[in-house]
Formats: C-alpha cells, sequence, structure tokens
C-alpha cells in the first residue's frame, strides 16, 4: 500500500486521479499483485485531472531557477505541484475560469501559503488580475498552458461537457459565473447556417449540414434541445452505424466532434488560445518559458503559428508563407519582415506522451507539448 501510494504520488503528485483496477496492474510490476488486495480503490477513485508530462513540464520550466510563474490552466494542480516539489521559493499564479479550479487553488495557497496566489478568471482577463498584484510586463519567468477541459468537467454530468452522460446542455466552464450563453441555449437560437459552421470549424465534422439541419427541424417541430441525451439520440438517429476511427485507430463517434464542436463555441476557446499567446509574450520576460500542452489540432495549429512567426498584426495565418503566393517576389527587406519571430522554439518537433503514459492515462493520447522561448 505504502509503495503503491508512494509510486502514484511520484509520478502524478498527490492530486492524483481516476485509477481503475486494470490501470493499477499495469502500472505495478505483475508480483506486487498482492499489494492490490490491500487498497482501498474507492479511495483513488477520486476524478481529479490526470496532470500530462509533468516531467518533460517542469524540465521545460526549470522552477528552481524561477521566480515567478503563471499556470494559466490549474484545473486540479496537477503540474503546479510538481512545479512546487522542485522549488521551495519559487511563486506560481494560479489561474482558471472555473470556479472548482479556483476552490482548489484556494486550497493549495493553504499548503503554501508563500508560494501560491491563485487568480480567478479567463486567459484575457489576466492583465487585469496581474495589475492588483503589481506585477507589469515582462516581469513573469515562465507561463504554462495546458488547453482544453479538465476531467472534473468531463466526468460530471450536472457540467453537460460530454453527450454521452445524460445532464443539461450547459458546457460552460466558467459555470453560473459568468452568466454566459449556454450549449442549450446555441442549439435553441443559433441559425442552420451559423450550427453548420461551428460543427464545421470547430468540429471538423463533414456531416455537419445534415445535422445542424434535423437540429433546427427538431426545434420547430417538437422541443428545442435541453439535455446531452436528447441531442446525442438525435444524432444517433441521423448516423446509427457511422463509427470512424481516428488518426489512433480509435473509434469517434459524431457526438464526439459536435460536443468538442459546442464547448468550443460556448467557452470561445480558440480566440482564447490566440489572445492568451500574445499576453503571454507581453508578460514574460525577455528569455522566459512558454510551455503549452494542446488536446486537439486546432489549438495546436494557434500555438504553432504563434511560435514560428505566421502571424499577422497578432492573428494567425492561414497559409504558410511558402504558401503566399506563387507569383509574389518578395524584396529582401519584406521578407525580413514577414519571417521575423519573437520567439525561439526549444524544440525542433512536439513532444507527445510515451505508450507507457497514454497506457495508464488514455486521455493524454493527443496531448502535443510545444516549449518556446521568448526572444524579443
Ligand atoms: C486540461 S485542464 C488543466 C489541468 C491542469 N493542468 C492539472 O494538472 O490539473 C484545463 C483547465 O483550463 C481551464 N481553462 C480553459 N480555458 C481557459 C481560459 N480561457 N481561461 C482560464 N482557464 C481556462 C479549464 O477550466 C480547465 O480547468
Amino acid at each position: 500500500m505504502v509503495i503503491l501510494n508512494k509510486c502514484i504520488r511520484d509520478y502524478f503528485g498527490n492530486y492524483s486521479a481516476t485509477f481503475t483496477v486494470g490501470n493499477i496492474r499495469k502500472y505495478l510490476s505483475p508480483n506486487s499483485n498482492l499489494l492490490l488486495s490491500y487498497c482501498n480503490y474507492s479511495s483513488l477513485k477520486k476524478s481529479l485531472h490526470i496532470p500530462i508530462l509533468v516531467h518533460q513540464i517542469a524540465d521545460f520550466l526549470q522552477p528552481e531557477k524561477c521566480t515567478v510563474l503563471i499556470d494559466m490552466t490549474f484545473g486540479s494542480g496537477g503540474h503546479t505541484r510538481k512545479l512546487l516539489e522542485r522549488s521551495k521559493n519559487v511563486k506560481i499564479f494560479c489561474l482558471d475560469r472555473d470556479p472548482l479550479a479556483f476552490e482548489y487553488a484556494k486550497s493549495l495557497q493553504k499548503e503554501y501559503p508563500k508560494q501560491i496566489i491563485p487568480l480567478q478568471g479567463k486567459f484575457s482577463d489576466l492583465p487585469e488580475l496581474l495589475k492588483i498584484h503589481g506585477y507589469r510586463q515582462n516581469s513573469i519567468d515562465g507561463i504554462l498552458f495546458d488547453f482544453g477541459c479538465s476531467s472534473m468537467q468531463l466526468d460530471d454530468p450536472k457540467r453537460g461537457f460530454v453527450l454521452s452522460k445524460d445532464g443539461p446542455l450547459d458546457m460552460r466552464m466558467d459555470g453560473e459565473r459568468s452568466g454566459g450563453i449556454t450549449a442549450a441555449d446555441v442549439l435553441a437560437t443559433a441559425s442552420e447556417f451559423d450550427l453548420q459552421k461551428i460543427f464545421k470549424i470547430y468540429g471538423e465534422e463533414l456531416h455537419a449540414r445534415k445535422i445542424a439541419k434535423s437540429i433546427v427541424e427538431t426545434r420547430f417541430s417538437f422541443k428545442p434541445l435541453r439535455r446531452t441525451i436528447e441531442l446525442r439520440e438525435l444524432i444517433i438517429s441521423l448516423f446509427a452505424d457511422q463509427f470512424r476511427r481516428d488518426q489512433f485507430g480509435r473509434y469517434s463517434h459524431v457526438c464526439t466532434k459536435i460536443g468538442q464542436a459546442l464547448r468550443i463555441f460556448v467557452n470561445n476557446e480558440l480566440n482564447e488560445i490566440n489572445h492568451a499567446i500574445i499576453l503571454a509574450h507581453r508578460y514574460l520576460k525577455i528569455g522566459g518559458i512558454m510551455v503549452t500542452l494542446s488536446c486537439n489540432s486546432l489549438e495546436d495549429t494557434i500555438v504553432k503559428r504563434h511560435v514560428t512567426g505566421n502571424t499577422t498584426e497578432n492573428v494567425t495565418d492561414h497559409l504558410p508563407l511558402k504558401f503566399y503566393s506563387f507569383n509574389t517576389l518578395f524584396q529582401p527587406e519584406n521578407l525580413k519582415e514577414l519571417q521575423k519571430c519573437e520567439w525561439k522554439l526549444m524544440t525542433k518537433h512536439v513532444i507527445t506522451p510515451s505508450m507507457y503514459e497514454m497506457d495508464i492515462n488514455p486521455r493524454s493520447r493527443s496531448a502535443k507539448l510545444r516549449a518556446s522561448i521568448k526572444i524579443e
């Protein structure tokens, strides 16, 4: 029991997450099976978030050499705990828009009163929040982003993030705090054309038009969709036997894509990410490090375009520079301006979790880590 708990703590920090019996068996060596009988699984089955690539992130940020860091996506604090383990002096601002995550940050602050500063808000609220604490631009040593939803959000049916669990179609990361629109509001009020665009752009869904049409028909013929299961049943009735495989060979259903699209729209996620990287650049010192962990290609593309200098006036460009135009002849001075980049990549390629980590934590399968240094 002691060894098992130590293993889990070493790997994931004190905020460990959902372990199934199967996962624990794989995690332990075959000879350690006896230990399992001593374990109280229910005590491990807390639905906290398992932090991804923790060691690699701590190695990039090097908290022992830093004075101030910002964890922009605190969640349940798995990454922050790892950073605290490596430095007794570093101060960490812990930001999250989710009220539950803010509660976790406040409880971590009780453990580390001199090191943790909880902040509640969106990425775009950062300037105001830092101003209250007297921090200015060019003053931060490292910033971490772990984009997407936490397990606490995904696993709670009352939050309505996942269509496979019955609950209200909510999907707001801020919960009631912001009073913003819910996924149900979007389905009840958006036009067929807008719904199609949301599903196509944010869900990369091939059948966006068919689904949008049928949502609008249902709205007028029966009633607006208010629960996750109602939306799921509608989609399943359209594509009963159309399961697809994703890039990892996993079965992916249209429901997953539609859920992702609605969630991104409701939380304005991609605009927030674009704005956040601009803010990260503004608040990091020269030589400061930004680490990003993306969980889908939409998020990763925004990061990649920023850190490779493929932006114009702070908006990411659709096409890489080399595809701009076959007919355009660039003058050297214009080309220099277009190729200017404020970041230096710390790794040539993205870092992905090992097979071992994916096995323990299947939600880590699509994670991509990038680390960059602010150079100007
Ligand atoms: C994948 S989880 C982070 C998990 C965390 N690294 C951990 O170890 O527990 C992402 C978190 O980012 C938060 N988040 C997403 N978009 C945000 C935004 N625009 N502003 C602030 N927080 C955001 C979510 O509420 C969620 O808690």
